[in-house]
């Protein structure tokens, strides 16, 4: 739709003022897609610019409520692009499509966030078969059916596998079947606090799962290995940022035939299972408080779309050994992600309440992406930079892995996060940055009381 422009945000009072009558005629149109999370600030501005004018009209009230028309949730659902005060990055995968044509792609926790995104892409690029698994069964099922029902896929050829990565004799007979040339792996247990009452799974999941699987592609004759990394393995303070980290280390240094193993690195996915989008959605449905864990609370965020497109693009410039990490502009504050969606659900902050609930076992005010131990270079690519640091001696790492592997036989958590922190001295007890209870007491606040 072709609409005339007249003027810039910072001139919207003096159009609102100019332009009444024809607003009134419901001349005000907004083209959603293009002005993508604008639209929440010009929003802010009709509803500042509302109360401001109120008192000019003798209790009428005539013009305020034409604004309160003006209503974002009429216009359009909410977008996660909208959420990220950025446009989203775009990219040419021209060489993504050279590496993925024609081959054998096996993809882990294909049913997950990032792993069902992975699948989703890795066959725009003609795979010659794409193999998805993972130990969710209805995870999988959803992921056939929308596979199925997508025209640019449905053509393409796709397997389901439902099997934990644990079971070697099933992925033995998997990749001898299949025998896949790339693997990207994404499965893993992945919230933070969860990991931390469940501290043996973490490390026999995210770490001698990955080892496992790791061997078994190496002698398969895999040649590309990408494992999915995260932030959090970047000075872990949890269980599970530091079994990331010990991945990360793992594909550095490990020995391997032919095989190119490469990590990479980013934050958050808006809207991944179980992250703070949905959850601050479904409460804002529920009409109950938005919870965060503190006020200060930021975290790095990109759409799944960019940040698997990166992915993909990163798996072909990676070197053996290399951790390639995703560039993700400003972090994003979690206090200002919930105002945004009250703006964008159409509420406002004087309806909903926020309530900050603490710092969670493990959880950090501030992720990093980077190190101060990594030196950081660029790659030929915009958004991608390539970290090191010394390699670690795979022998020795080899046989601190084995007494890792031995402590998770013995009773309690204690004997596996001091294993830990001799692989990762950098890995600090979680309980140093929890928030002292206190300082959260009484802190159910509405947002409009902050302002
Ligand atoms: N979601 C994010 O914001 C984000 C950001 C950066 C990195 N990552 C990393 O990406 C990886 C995947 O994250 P996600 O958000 O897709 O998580 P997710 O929970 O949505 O998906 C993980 C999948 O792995 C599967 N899985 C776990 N253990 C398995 C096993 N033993 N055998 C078979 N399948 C198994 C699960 O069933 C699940 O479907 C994690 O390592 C995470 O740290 C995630």
């Amino acid at each position: 739709m072709r609409v005339p422009v007249t003027g810039c945000l910072q001139l919207l009072g003096a159009i609102l003022e100019n332009r009444v009558a024809e607003m009134q005629r419901g001349h005000w149109v907004v083209e959603p897609a293009s002005l993508g999370w604008r639209l929440v600030l010009i929003r802010y501005r009709v509803q500042c610019l509302t109360e401001t004018t109120k008192s000019d009209q003798n209790g009428t009230g005539r013009r305020s409520s034409y604004i309160w028309h003006v209503s974002i949730r009429q216009l359009r659902e909410v977008r996660l692009e909208d959420l990220l005060g950025r446009e989203p990055v775009e990219m040419d995968l021209e060489l993504v499509r050279r590496q993925i044509e024609g081959k054998a792609v096996l993809v882990t926790g294909a049913a997950g966030s990032i792993g069902s995104e992975l699948c989703r892409q890795i066959l725009r690029y003609a795979s010659q078969r794409l193999i998805c698994v993972d130990q969710n069964e209805t995870g999988l099922f959803y992921l056939q059916q929308e596979l199925a029902g997508d025209r640019e896929t449905e053509r393409q050829a796709y397997f389901f596998c439902v099997a934990d990565i644990n079971d070697e004799m099933c992925m033995r007979r998997l990749f001898h079947e299949h025998a896949p040339g790339i693997v990207f792996y994404a499965a893993a247990y992945k919230h933070v606090p969860m990991m931390e009452g469940n501290v043996q799974e973490a490390v026999k999941n995210n770490v001698f799962g990955l080892m496992g699987l790791l061997e078994i592609a190496d002698d398969c004759g895999c040649e590309r290995f990408i494992l999915i990394s995260s932030d959090k393995a970047v000075n872990p303070t949890s269980i599970m940022g530091a079994t990331k980290r010990v991945g990360e280390l793992i594909l550095g240094c490990r020995s391997a035939n032919a095989m190119c193993c490469i990590s990479v690195r980013f934050g958050n996915v808006l809207g991944s299972n179980g992250s703070v989008v949905p959850l601050l959605q479904q409460q804002l449905e529920n009409n109950r408080p938005l919870t965060i864990t503190h006020p200060e609370i930021k975290r790095y965020f990109m759409t799944p779309r960019e940040a698997v497109a990166l992915v993909l693009e990163a798996s072909t410039i990676g070197d053996h050994g290399d951790i390639l990490v995703l560039e993700m502009g400003k972090q994003i504050s979690i206090l200002q992600l919930a105002r945004t969606l009250i703006q964008l659900s159409g509420k406002t902050e004087k309806q909903v309440s926020i309530q900050f609930t603490g710092l969670r076992p493990g959880e950090k005010l501030y992720e990093e992406l980077f190190s101060e131990a990594e030196e950081i270079t660029s790659t030929d690519r915009q958004k991608i930079k390539r970290v090191r640091c010394g390699r670690r001696d795979w022998p020795l790492l080899a046989r601190s892995l084995e007494e890792l592997r031995a402590s998770l036989t013995v009773d309690g958590a204690e004997p596996v996060r001091s294993r830990l922190r001799e692989i990762l001295p950098e890995y600090v007890s979680p309980s140093t940055n929890l928030i002292d209870d206190e300082q959260m007491d009484g802190r159910l606040i509405a947002t409009a009381a902050q302002k």
